[in-house]
């Protein structure tokens, strides 16, 4: 099959992550016989510095054009402490996702057998835990009117919304998802405190009946910050809002031992964007040592999700499971063993797909 597929470095360790996921990316084309076009397009803080716009037009029609895109990282601490920023690279993000429509957000949580031990929880909590975060990403806090300040600029104000509308679309493909795995859904809210959860809890309720075979448990979401570190195993499916689904993804990503490791995928109607969960790690830029098996698996997604091609997806886990095995791993998680670099660990995976 012939691919095309956006490349959005991004900012800070972004450029190096991506650059691993190309050559398995492009090990896997080989192995499976595929054709790949790859395009690449700035974006964050590196588009900033090229155009004035984090997420300039002509980016966004690299995305349009391709059948999936895979995303670095953005982030600069350039912009960090500088709260009067008029541009800042995660606005570049915010409009992508709005404006390709990825209105969920995919975010797996689950433990590598070689790694268990790496996890600050206890063994017994964390071994074989498999759950899936469906986060609204398009809605919510992050995009609600009004927004800004007052004019003496002394009071700050965001709004939550969200509509019945966007809240079926995010839940059914949680049910969905929920009928393929252990038929557990956990709807995610803060039903005693806001009208927005509220709405949440009333849409799912409805929509209930139309999937008979699926156990739905309605949770608040400071409960599940608890619990999802106590018992995780107790998860199968979690959909959410986009802020608490923002929180709660960073605090699942401790159980499999390194943020690095996490992928996830961003689905809408017409558009896919693949990205790892964790940021743009200015600290390590340029060093050659970041993890790039978060946007390794998140290529994984991209074969499974945007292209149904499961086998694919399962030769880059397999492949990342053996280096794992075998200790060819950056140094976040070589405790004490040889730490090979970025561009190493994506050589090797590369070879042995
Ligand atoms: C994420 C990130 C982003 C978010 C930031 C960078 C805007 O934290 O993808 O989880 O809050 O969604
Ligand atoms: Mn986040």
């Amino acid at each position: 099959m012939e691919m095309n597929i956006a490349l959005l470095p991004g900012d800070g360790i972004g450029p190096e992550v991506i650059a691993q996921a190309v050559k398995v990316v492009n090990a896997v084309a080989k192995k499976f016989g595929h054709t790949i076009h790859f395009e690449e397009a700035p974006v964050g803080a590196a588009a900033i510095d090229l155009t004035g716009n984090p997420y300039p037009d002509e980016t966004h029609e690299v995305c349009l054009r391709a059948d999936a895109v895979l995303f670095g990282a953005i982030g600069d601490p350039k912009y960090d402490n500088d709260p009067k920023a008029k541009v800042r690279p995660e606005q570049g993000l915010l409009a992508m996702r709005k404006k390709l429509g990825l209105f969920a957000n995919v975010r797996p949580t689950f433990t590598f057998p070689s790694l268990v031990h790496k996890s600050p929880l206890k063994l017994d909590r964390i071994e074989g835990v498999d759950l899936v975060f469906f986060r609204e990403l398009t809605g919510g806090i992050y995009f609600g009117e009004p927004r800004g300040r007052n004019e003496q600029g002394t009071k700050a104000f965001d709004t939550n919304v969200y509509s019945k509308e966007e809240i079926t679309r995010l839940a059914r493909m949680g049910f969905e998802a929920a009928q393929k795995r252990r038929k557990l859904l956990t709807c995610v809210d803060k039903a005693n405190v806001l009208a927005t959860s509220r709405l949440w809890r009333e849409t799912v309720q409805e929509l209930a009946p139309e999937y008979p075979d699926v156990k739905v448990e309605y949770e608040f979401v400071d409960a599940v910050a608890m619990r999802l570190i106590q018992w995780p195993k107790a998860y199968d499916v979690l959909i959410t809002e986009n802020l608490f689904g923002d929180i709660l993804t960073d605090e699942a990503s401790v159980i499999s031992g390194s943020m690095g490791l996490m992928p996830s995928a961003s689905l809408g109607t017409d558009n896919k964007l693949f990205e790892p969960i964790h940021g743009s790690y200015p600290q390590a830029a340029g060093k050659d040592i970041a993890n790039p098996l978060g946007t390794i698996l998140s290529a994984a997604m991209m074969f499974e999700y945007a292209f149904d091609m499961r086998d694919e997806a399962k030769a880059i886990s397999d492949v990342v499971n053996k280096s794992l095995a075998e200790g060819i791993v950056t140094e976040d998680i070589a405790e004490g063993g040889k730490a090979y670099k970025t561009s190493e660990v994506g050589d090797w995976l590369a070879a042995n797909i």
